[in-house]
């Protein structure tokens, strides 16, 4: 499965240089990634079991919180370590971390209900309550982020035989996410940097890699009741996909809404992280060497060179920069990412282990200026591996690959630490220190330059229908007011439960609540619902363990359309 590079006798000392560092910071970023997670992760104090600490750094910027999304893709690099039976120690952490989302799942947050809109928070306390402060919510990258390391930990627990904790445990969660992305996906969104709200190429990408692995798992279980949704659902996200694609300009604009050039290290992150070894250099699916995701991968490099970095300055016009998020960043003063170095080599790797599978190189019009930094001129053209050209390409490429490796070398400090940023002026480490997301970077770009690849997910042969309109057969949100006059005794409070997710689907022990009752004996409540529908509810009192419905029948509304409201004023039956 792994062919390894080190100690090749053809390595070129530059290779050796690179390929001991890969040798000395793999584990160093292991062990590092490992300290972050609770319980019992020596710099994760206080998170409870599976949780990810973003970063152990309390102030300036205090990081000790568990986002969703970077706990997802740090779980899904370990996921794919234990399952491709690299780590076969870590299935008792993975469940955990299985247990973990679970509880987060289930919590109710400023984003909303628990099981619900609430499904879209960007990140918690560390002992899994709801952080209730001001965000940029909500960001819906998380649910499909999590449902992708929950699917491939899914896939794996079959093919061992355990169904049962498939269908009992991993589906139920995966199917609340793939819900929530199938009706959401085009909303705004916060983006990956939780600075724009607009749509974003990044979270549009994973949501729907995330459909397309949920249809082909719940096809396995023969649990197909959502099939048809997502199925109709992905269509469109795959469609609305292509949208960013920039053909005058040829880059991947990342977000809509942003103000800026919208070329950012999102679409790299995106290739790296929705790359399938089934899909050749398929541009439908923005895979790394399709020449739309090579262009971009141009276009993000380009916007680094130059004097932006002065670390960047002084390096020839082909050679690996620098990477940070976006030339316009202005975070801690706008500097380099580890993160951001290791997915520009992480890309080109991934490009290398499908060109030497499918024995050829196609450099199209879109790809050629890509190309044509290793080869001046190079024409369009398919070269196959049999010809020099593909030889001189992948050499060059992989030594270009190395050198995003050598500069995050150049500027990891002696005892292998990685921040989340390196300074621009001097390369010193900045921002949060032990950054779990910069470690699992680390680790994937290493696999990738050994050749070894994640496991593939259903991206081959996908086309978009032709004169499609992205149709959005998705629910948007409006919102409604409840009031209802309801005498209660000491101890007892009104809560609400209905048809909707956002309503609990009828949950008694889910509910929402207690209502607020500022103008007793009217108790109050505003939530956002589902769009121009009928929905039914009813109103409930607790007290302690007992639980009363209101009378039969449902009580039934019809929302608002999209952005609109409604105010119900009912009293107590
Ligand atoms: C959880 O952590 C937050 C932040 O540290 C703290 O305010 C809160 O009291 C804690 N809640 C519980 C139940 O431990
Ligand atoms: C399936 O996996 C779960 C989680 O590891 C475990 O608790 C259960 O015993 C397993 N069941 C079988 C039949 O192997
Ligand atoms: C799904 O159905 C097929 C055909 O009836 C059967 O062979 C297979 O065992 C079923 N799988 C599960 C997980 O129930
Ligand atoms: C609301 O729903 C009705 C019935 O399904 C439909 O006819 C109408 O076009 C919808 N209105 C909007 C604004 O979507």
């Amino acid at each position: 499965m792994c062919s390894t590079v080190y100690g090749r006798l053809d390595a070129t000392p530059y290779e050796r240089a690179v390929d001991d560092y890969v040798a000395s910071e793999g584990p160093i970023a292991l062990a590092g990634l490992l300290a972050n997670i609770g319980p019992s992760g020596s710099k994760s104090q206080g998170a409870k079991p599976g949780i990810v600490v973003a970063s152990p750094s309390l102030t300036d910027p205090d990081y000790v919180f568990a986002w969703i999304r970077d706990s997802a893709l740090v779980f899904k690099a370990l996921i794919d370590r234990f399952t491709d039976g690299r780590d076969s120690t870590r299935l008792p952490l993975i469940l955990q971390y299985v247990q973990s989302q679970s509880n987060l799942q289930n919590t109710d947050n400023p984003s909303g209900a628990a099981r619900g809109l609430g499904l879209a928070e960007p990140k918690f306390e560390i002992n899994e309550t709801a952080f209730t402060g001001a965000w940029g919510r909500p960001q819906r990258d998380g649910p499909a982020l999590r449902s992708t390391a929950l699917i491939t930990l899914a896939n794996w627990f079959i093919a061992q035989g355990n169904t049962s904790y498939v269908t009992s445990t991993l589906f139920p969660m995966i199917t609340l996410d793939l819900n929530y992305v199938a009706t959401y996906w085009n909303d705004q969104t916060f983006d990956l940097w939780e600075e724009v709200q607009g749509h974003s190429f990044f979270t549009t990408a994973v949501q729907h890699r995330a459909l397309r692995e949920g249809i082909a798992l719940a096809q396995k279980l023969n649990s197909t009741a959502n099939v048809a949704s997502w199925t109709s659902e992905a269509a469109n996200v795959l469609c609305t996909l292509q949208s960013y694609w920039q053909p005058s300009n040829a880059f991947i604009l990342s977000n809509t809404n942003s103000g800026r050039s919208g070329i950012d290290v999102n679409s790299i992150l995106t290739s790296v992280h929705t790359f399938s070894s089934n899909a050749g250099c398929d541009a439908v699916t923005f895979q790394p060497c399709s020449d739309k995701a090579l262009a971009g991968h141009f276009a993000v490099v380009n916007s680094f060179r130059g004097s932006l970095y002065s670390i960047n300055s002084g390096r020839a016009s082909t050679a690996a920069v620098a990477i940070g998020r976006y030339k316009e960043d202005s975070y801690f003063g706008g500097n380099p990412w580890y993160l951001a170095t290791f997915a520009a080599a992480e890309q080109l790797y991934l490009a290398l282990s499908t060109w030497n599978s499918q024995k050829s190189i196609t450099v199209t019009a879109i790809s050629q200026p890509f190309f044509a930094q290793f080869i001046p001129g190079i024409a369009a053209g398919t070269y196959a591996s049999t010809t020099s050209t593909f030889t001189t390409l992948t050499s060059a490429i992989r030594t270009y690959a190395d050198g995003f490796i050598a500069i995050n070398q150049q500027y990891t400090p002696a005892n292998g630490g990685l921040a989340e940023q390196f300074s621009k002026s001097n390369g010193t480490p900045l921002s949060a220190v032990d950054l779990t997301w910069s470690y699992a970077s680390a680790l994937t770009a290493f696999d990738r330059r050994a050749g070894v690849l994640p496991a593939a997910w259903p991206a081959a042969g996908l086309t978009v229908p032709s004169g499609s309109s992205c149709g959005d057969s998705s629910t948007t949100l409006s919102s409604v007011t409840f009031n209802v006059n309801a005498q209660t005794v000491l101890g007892e409070n009104i809560y609400l439960t209905g048809s909707v997710a956002e309503l609990r689907n009828w949950s008694p022990d889910n509910a929402i609540g207690p209502l607020s009752n500022p103008n007793y004996p009217i108790w109050t409540v505003t939530v956002q619902v589902p769009a121009n529908q009928t929905i039914e509810y009813k109103y409930i009192r607790k007290n302690g363990g007992s639980v009363v419905w209101e009378s039969d029948p449902n009580r039934s509304f019809r929302s608002a359309t999209t952005g609109g409201s409604v105010t119900l004023n009912d009293v107590w039956k």
